[in-house]
């Protein structure tokens, strides 16, 4: 059994033939996933998700990077009363994006500090995104004691000393797509060290296909391939791999294994 940490399951490339994406995931022993909010809209549906397949999807609020400039504090306060409801695991994903910089970076600082808070208000862990700007995301992380109900650094692009960092601020590293490629040495650097009980995997369905999907829309099913890629890094079996992979993911967002 996996658990697919995160994925964007009302994406439109997704929701148009969802019961064939699940089904698919559940083929492959998938059984859970977590779905990700990135802005208002999605955030309700994500809950809304998570309630018409309860125990099978799990919901995540919250307002991603590229839009932050939506982020008002009236959205906010709507925000911590969505995650008010039993299927809301997560802040997520939030953060800071200096790759595409959609929004101006003050406004995507403000938001990922306003988002932090909201998260310690209703005592929930968060995910994170970070793409190119890991030197603020680490001093706000730090800053703002980000860590107090643990989190996760989804999609981790960074270093080894990267990892560490946030290992020693509570929170937990998980791995996507990019570390089946086979131009990933420095990836697999990390998954080979990051202690076993601090590791999560995920799809960010429908972004970032394993290999030898690359470049196609993802889905959760495709877990299972970062999972037998993390499992070979390990020299684990891919059994050994999912149970440590669920057990990780079940404690970090408090969902009974
Ligand atoms: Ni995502």
């Amino acid at each position: 059994m996996l658990f697919d940490s995160h994925a964007h399951l009302n994406d439109r490339k997704l929701y148009g033939d969802l019961e064939g994406v699940l089904t698919r995931a559940a083929e492959c022993g998938v059984t859970r996933i977590l779905n990700c909010g990135a802005d208002w809209p999605s955030s309700l549906m994500s809950v809304r998700l998570a309630e018409k397949y309860r125990g099978q999807i799990y919901a995540a609020v919250g307002v991603h990077p590229h839009d932050a400039k939506t982020l008002t504090d009236e959205m906010l306060q709507k925000l911590l009363q969505l995650a008010k409801a039993p299927e809301v695991v997560a802040f997520g994903e939030i953060g800071l994006d200096y790759y595409r910089d959609l929004s101006p970076r003050p406004l995507q600082q403000s938001a990922f500090i306003a988002q932090i808070a909201a998260a310690k208000l209703g005592k929930k862990p968060i995910i994170i995104h970070d793409r190119d700007a890991h030197g603020d995301i680490l001093r706000l992380v730090r800053q703002e004691r980000a860590g107090e109900n643990g989190g996760v650094f989804h999609c981790f692009s960074g270093s080894w000393e990267m990892a560490k960092e946030c290992l020693n601020l509570g929170f937990m590293i998980s791995f996507a797509g990019p570390l089946t490629y086979t131009n990933a040495p420095k990836l697999r650097e990390v998954a080979a060290k990051v202690p076993l009980d601090m590791m999560l995997i995920e799809t960010d369905a429908p972004y970032l296909s394993p290999h030898p999907y690359r470049g196609k829309i993802n889905e959760p099913a495709r877990v299972c391939l970062t999972a037998a890629v993390l499992a070979e890094i390990r020299g684990l079996s891919i059994e050994e791999t999912a149970d440590f992979t669920v057990s990780n993911t079940c404690r970090l967002f408090n969902i009974k294994q």
